[in-house]
């Protein structure tokens, strides 16, 4: 089988890994991959928004099944347009991606199916929204409607910020059309955990919990970022939540896109926050996380294409999906300055007897040497019985990898470490 991957981070470097364990996979493309891809699959330097190029590119090579793991070309059809060309590929259609492209429709959603979530206000003109800001509870949440990079949500602690929030958003447009409209909603506190999801659109099986981090410094401070570290399972997810999410979030969900005429099919990922009133949506992927994937698959014990193709073909109840009962950590090495600017071209120095796995995520080819050309430049996992140990196997790795002007969080794992 020849497989198209369409993507370039570290998420798409896990999934390829997992997908050479098939032995009836011959050929990987990735689209278009990176420096650090390129040593276990064919890179091709087709952009993952370029749409044409990459069905152009799979029509030529006799592509068998492609995965689309971005948001980007999931929310552009990439799914659909494959599709009609005779190709299988996973993740949603563009009708079905937009529970993340539209967080006005994912809010719609949850409120008219009874999904629990944060109260929230939809407004189209900032003027409305300053107003309902200047006497709403503080703090308060702003999100921009639309894709912006994982960026377009601001914690407003003061009445201030929350005016400014809007302000940016809606009039700056600082993340563009996103902006258009907004999301106003009631702060929630409690641990937030990430649950990825196999869906075929009808059956609904959750992998095993992860916890990102995002904040780039230790203790959670500083800016947030694309994560800079995971771990699996996420101690918060204990037996009794996860029963509650099956019943109050997940087969809801899946019901409520299949009412809606947008049946999803896919990874679907629920951002959870464990409040006092019970679980509660964050928000909704309609892709793999990263770096949760990072955590998550590696302690898949099934084989990934099987169970991505059961998802085509609305075969899921059929197959197993099975988890090892191990822990497993990922910390993200990622480039002095990041999520700010940062330096690029420097070389990375990856040893050989490493006892933990690297998935690339900014990295180049420079006269066949690996060097960063990206903010989080690498993930480093390790997978032991215990938290305590995959923990400690990962620093103990991250410690013999170098570049210049590397840095990382050092308490990953911490806070899930000290759960009783
Ligand atoms: P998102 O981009 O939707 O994942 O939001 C980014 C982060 O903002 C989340 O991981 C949460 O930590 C935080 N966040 C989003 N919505 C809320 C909320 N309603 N209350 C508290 N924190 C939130
Ligand atoms: N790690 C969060 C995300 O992938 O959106």
């Amino acid at each position: 089988m020849n497989v198209l991957v369409v993507g370039g981070g570290g998420r798409e470097h896990t999934i390829i890994r997992k997908i050479k364990e098939n032995p009836d996979v011959e050929t990987i493309y990735a689209l278009p991959g990176n420096g650090g891809i390129a040593a276990d699959a064919v890179c091709v330097n087709i952009g993952a928004k370029d749409i044409d190029g990459i069905v152009t590119f799979a029509g030529d090579h006799k592509i068998d099944y492609a995965i689309v793991a971005p948001d980007d070309p999931l929310a552009l059809g990439a799914v659909d347009v494959l599709n009609a060309i005779g190709i299988p590929a996973f993740g949603p259609n563009k009708k079905a991606a937009i529970i993340e492209s539209s967080k006005v429709f994912s809010k719609n959603l949850m409120k008219k199916y009874g999904i629990p979530t944060a109260a929230y206000e939809v407004f189209h003109k900032a003027e409305e929204a300053k107003a309902y800001v200047e006497t709403c509870k503080i703090p308060v949440v702003i999100k921009a409607d639309g894709l912006a990079l994982g960026k377009g949500v601001i914690i407003a602690m003061t009445r201030e910020e929350a005016v400014a929030a809007v302000e940016s958003i809606m009039c700056d447009r600082v993340f563009g059309d996103s902006g258009s409209q907004i999301v106003v909603e009631e702060f929630l506190e409690g641990p937030e955990v990430s649950v990825l999801s196999f869906t075929d659109g009808n059956v609904v099986v959750p992998m095993v919990s992860s916890m990102d981090h995002k904040r780039a410094l230790d203790g959670d401070q500083g800016l947030n970022t694309g994560g800079m570290g995971t771990i699996a399972p996420n101690p918060f997810y204990t037996a009794e939540v996860a029963d509650r999410c099956m019943k109050e979030i997940f087969v809801p969900t899946i019901e409520a896109m299949k009412a809606e005429g947008r049946p999803f099919k896919g990874c679907l990922y629920f951002g959870l926050m464990i409040t006092k009133d019970g679980p509660k949506v964050i928000e909704y992927n309609c892709r793999f996380g990263d770096p949760e994937t990072q955590v998550v698959l590696p302690l898949l014990k099934s084989d990934l294409l099987t169970i991505m193709q059961a998802v085509s073909e609305g075969k899921l109840a059929e197959t197993a999906v099975e988890f090892s009962d191990g822990a497993a950590c990922c910390v993200v090495m990622a480039s002095g300055g990041y999520p700010g600017s940062y330096e690029k071209g420097h070389a990375i120095t990856i040893p050989e007897d490493l006892s933990a796995e690297v998935f690339v995520a900014g990295a180049a080819l420079k006269d066949g040497k690996l060097v960063t050309s990206g903010g989080r430049v690498l993930g480093v996992t390790a997978t032991a019985d215990t938290l305590a140990d995959a923990v400690a196997k990962a620093y103990e790795n991250v410690e013999k990898i170098t570049f210049e002007k590397a840095f990382y969080r050092r308490d990953i794992g911490r806070r899930a470490l000290e759960v009783k």
